[in-house]
């Protein structure tokens, strides 16, 4: 059967205490709106509603970032969860099927456990949890299997308010039914809100019928604070970790390992402590991740050993069996295979052909201050220690560079550059300066007595 989705999204997040929209805060690389959109696509829903209020500009900037096809409505005032629910319905116009309603500050609910709402018979599905600390959620209301109701913490008396099953706020139901129980929700409530969740008693009375779906609370939670979004955060990097830990990845401190919604490992690499993978970052079969690395926007290929203390920048894309030590960083450079840049370098911009070796302290000076150039670099090639390679600059296959270089021009193919000051000798020089120095130290110190 046909699906649409409606992510409500209009909220303020006032205990956020941000300037930003609290749906676009982020976790694993990704706002919070784009984990609700991923889950709801994977049902692969024929339309997505996305209802935004607050911050509208950039939450409808987000929205059709993740999918432009994505229809975004605006609510301007934040009368409830029904009275959002209706700003959704003329975009639902003419569809047909079951409609799923989820919160874009709820980023960990499963795509199974939308499937499982999907296939319950009811005409309204409910999904809920066994709350450890029910607080100030929903309470449902369940009797031999069938949902008569969902009270409002603020509206329950202490009776209803010892039950322990609440409303994770994600409502299934049919689209009709839906469009005709929402426009009937009143506002007459403790809080005078348009309750989403009253759709449940007015189904009944109509003669619908309604069931709970349950999931673990974890699924559930729903960001509201800084705190809250720190515990999403850690949700989803155990989920992360699990996930590549399947796959036939090993991380040997995995509680440290920090992991992007779309990052990529293959089998058998190697990933050690305290390594953070940023946005779009993939990792084929056999590589190794040595400690302390941050890599983002990059590809690294299989056999390549990069670490520790590395850091790889958007556009860094390593062949197989590249090797990229300590304190080195890349952006926007392609190293070809079997390149070695071992120590404390930084690469910009550049290209590095295979089997190269590129020398401690070599630096691609890349930017003027005002644009940015590029530097080529052979095959076979040798850049000596401490080479400061001035773009744009081209190095020759099997050329070399004299350790502290300045390379300021082209060097041809199997050439040695050396762009450095000759050094001088001089004899005896240093035991004279050492007593000047020294003399005139101990006068200095005979004046201050
Ligand atoms: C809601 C449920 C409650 C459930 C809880 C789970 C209702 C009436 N109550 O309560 O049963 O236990 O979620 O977290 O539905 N939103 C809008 N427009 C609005 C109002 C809300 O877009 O006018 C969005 C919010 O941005 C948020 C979501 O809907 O993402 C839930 O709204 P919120 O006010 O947090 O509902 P709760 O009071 O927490
Ligand atoms: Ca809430």
């Amino acid at each position: 059967m046909a699906t649409a989705l409606i992510i409500l999204a209009a909220g303020q997040g006032t205990r956020m205490n941000s300037d930003l929209p609290k749906v676009l805060h982020q976790i694993a690389g990704a706002p919070l709106l784009h984990h609700a959109m991923r889950s709801g696509a994977m049902v692969e829903p024929e339309r997505m509603v996305v209802v935004a209020g607050h911050g509208a500009d950039e939450v409808t900037k987000a929205a059709k970032a993740f999918d432009e096809a994505v229809d975004v409505v605006i609510q301007a005032e934040q009368k409830g969860t029904a009275h959002a629910v209706l700003q959704a319905l003329p975009a639902l116009e003419g569809f047909e099927g079951k409609v799923i309603v989820l919160y874009g500050d709820t980023p960990l609910i499963r795509p199974e456990t939308l499937e499982a709402m999907l296939s319950a018979r009811s005409d309204v599905v409910v999904l809920g949890f066994e709350a450890a600390d029910p607080g100030r959620y929903g309470r449902l209301v369940v009797h031999l299997g069938h949902l008569y109701r969902i009270i409002e913490y603020k509206d329950a008396t202490a009776e209803e308010r010892k039950i322990t099953l609440c409303n994770s706020g994600v409502i299934c139901a049919d689209a009709k039914a839906l469009a005709k129980l929402v426009r009937g929700v009143g506002n007459n409530n403790a809080s005078g809100e348009y309750y989403l969740t009253d759709i449940i008693a007015a189904g009944r009375v109509a003669g619908l019928t309604a069931e709970v779906v349950t999931c673990p609370e974890a699924e559930t939670l729903g960001v509201n604070s800084r705190a809250d979004l720190a515990a999403a955060e850690a949700a989803m990097q155990a989920r992360l970790r699990a996930e590549v830990m399947e796959n036939g990845v090993t991380l040997t401190a995995p509680e440290t390992v920090f992991l992007s919604w779309d990052t990529v490992i293959g089998r058998d690499t190697v990933v050690g402590p305290h390594v953070v993978f940023g946005p779009e970052t993939t990792v084929e079969s056999e590589a190794e991740i040595l400690p302390f690395c941050h890599l983002e926007g990059c590809h690294i290929s299989r056999g390549a050993r990069v670490g520790p203390f590395a850091r790889l920048r958007p556009g860094a894309e390593l062949a197989e069996d590249v090797h990229v030590g300590n304190f080195v960083e890349v952006k926007n450079s392609i190293l070809d295979e079997g390149v070695k840049v071992g120590h404390l370098t930084y690469l910009g911009d550049a290209h590095v052909g295979e089997h190269t070796n590129i020398g401690a302290g070599t630096i691609t000076c890349n930017y003027d201050g005002v644009s940015k150039h590029r530097t080529e670099i052979g095959a076979r090639a040798f850049i000596g220690s401490d080479t400061m390679l001035v773009a744009p600059v081209t190095i020759g296959d099997g050329a070399m560079t004299a350790s502290g270089s300045v390379i300021t021009d082209d060097v041809p193919e199997n050439t040695l550059a050396v762009a450095r000051a000759r050094q001088v000798n001089k004899l005896g020089l240093a035991a004279k300066l050492f007593e000047l120095f020294k003399s005139r130290k101990e006068k200095k110190q005979e004046k201050a007595q």
